[in-house]
């Protein structure tokens, strides 16, 4: 199964892995790197996760992280070990493909060189995602097999470096303190990262063969994938169902279905169009309620109503086969809740998500009110058990994004679920 963002990121795919993580044996990441952020709570406890699948907080599932992915050699390390000092087993766990790109100190500060030099500012997570994405398609990144011989990856890193330090000057910038520093400490761990080295293609298709249950986790959301996405504010990497197969090196014929996660609400981190974003005041009030900060960033996230031109869309380009929908439970206190249905623009009324970023910033939703429930849901455990508004609306986001759901979480902690089906 693969779970996949249906929005701009941030809708609470952390939690449904980690729930469903409990009947799987592996959990695998298809992209992205260290500018994702999953938080799960479990008891009192609460876990922020940058790379490392969260299926890690199940004793005994192993997490793997395929060729999609960047990995940020540092960041990568300071989680294990993190996890490590807080008592998860971590032991024959975790598996790194040896054809993933690794994500290098210089790819941070050019991230940073090349939003601070730009006129129209991605604002990106400042994680070096777009540079290190890059040189992978240039044909100039590092992939974790080149740390197979000691002499070579120093070169490769070195002269990485260099050709990172001169581009920052070329775009008025300078390399931050440190960074002679990371570059050791990043050789330092060419040992360590080859020690977790797998043929991640390999180990998922045998254990499909052998029947065993396979989760494949996406990063980000549906409207920020590379190509479907509202580019160009979007991240570098394709966050779609299908980039799954790629990003793991299954076929896509081994996928049997895709599960896209949806927020009751829309939120959004990072510049770009979001067509349902609130007034400041309700803009103010959502992300109170649902704690609406970036877990990578600690940003502000935009805050929006729910909006189903974008769930249909991604319904269609993910083949959505299931939805979950998360944090219904922040829509708790609200008398009315609006659902978008639809754009104005000034040259009509549109239904299909458009490929026009930049007209997306002027469209006007069209919005459905719906009566809120009023009530706390965070103890249904079934459908019956909420109020009758809260099942008219998720009716109706069903019916508008033309996907079954499948699950709903009302809370941050593991029992807080309805599963449907
Ligand atoms: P980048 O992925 O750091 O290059 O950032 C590109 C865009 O994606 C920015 O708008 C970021 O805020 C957004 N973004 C990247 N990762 C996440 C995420 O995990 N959640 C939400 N937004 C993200």
């Amino acid at each position: 199964m693969v779970i996949v963002g249906c929005q701009w990121g941030d809708e609470g795919k952390g939690k449904i892995v980690d729930v469903l993580a409990e009947d799987v044996d592996v959990v695998a990441r298809y992209q992205g790197g260290a500018n994702a952020g999953h938080t799960v709570h479990v008891g009192d406890e609460e876990f922020i996760l940058h790379q490392i699948p969260s299926g890690i907080l199940h004793p005994e599932k192993r997490c793997l992280l395929g060729n999609g992915v960047v990995l940020d050699l540092l960041q990568f390390f300071e989680e294990y070990d993190a996890l490590r000092d807080r008592a998860i087993d971590l032991e024959g766990r975790v598996g790194v493909s040896h054809r993933a790109h690794l994500l290098l100190p210089y790819h941070r500060e050019l991230d940073r060189a090349w939003e601070e030099g730009s006129a129209e500012k991605i604002g990106t997570t400042g994680r070096g995602i777009g540079p290190a994405y890059e040189e992978k398609a240039g044909r100039r990144g590092i992939r974790v097999a080149d740390a197979v011989d000691a002499e070579r990856f120093e070169r490769l890193v070195t002269e990485g470096a260099e050709r990172a330090r001169d581009r920052i000057e070329q775009l008025g910038g300078t390399v931050g303190e440190g960074f002679d520093r990371a570059l050791d400490e990043s050789l330092a761990l060419r040992g360590r990262i080859l020690e977790l080295a797998v043929d991640v293609g390999l180990e998922v298709e045998g254990a499909l063969d052998d029947g065993r249950r396979i989760l494949l986790e996406g990063a980000q959301g549906t409207a920020l994938d590379l190509d479907h996405g509202t580019y160009p504010f979007v991240t570098s990497s394709n966050t779609t169902a299908a980039a799954a197969a790629t990003g793991i090196g299954v076929g896509p014929t081994r996928i049997d279905s895709v599960l896209g996660i949806v927020k009751a609400y829309t939120t959004r981190v990072g510049n770009g169009p979001l067509p349902t974003g609130f007034d400041p005041e309700m803009d103010e009030r959502m992300r109170e309620l649902g704690g609406e900060f970036g877990a990578t960033t600690g940003r502000p996230r935009r805050c929006g109503w729910f909006d189903a031109v974008l769930s249909r869309y991604a319904a269609r380009v993910n083949g959505l086969t299931g939805v979950a929908v998360t944090k219904l439970d922040v829509l708790d206190t609200l008398p009315e809740i609006s659902v978008c249905t639809g754009y104005r623009t000034p040259r009509g009324l549109v239904e299909e998500f458009p490929a026009d970023t930049h007209g997306l910033e002027d469209v006007e939703p069209v919005l459905e009110t719906h009566p809120g429930w009023e009530s706390p849901t965070t103890e249904a455990r079934s459908l019956d058990d909420l109020p009758v508004n809260a099942r008219r609306y998720l009716d109706r986001l069903q019916e508008l994004t033309r996907a079954p759901i499948e699950m709903v979480s009302v809370g941050t902690r593991r029992s807080q679920i309805i599963h449907v089906r």
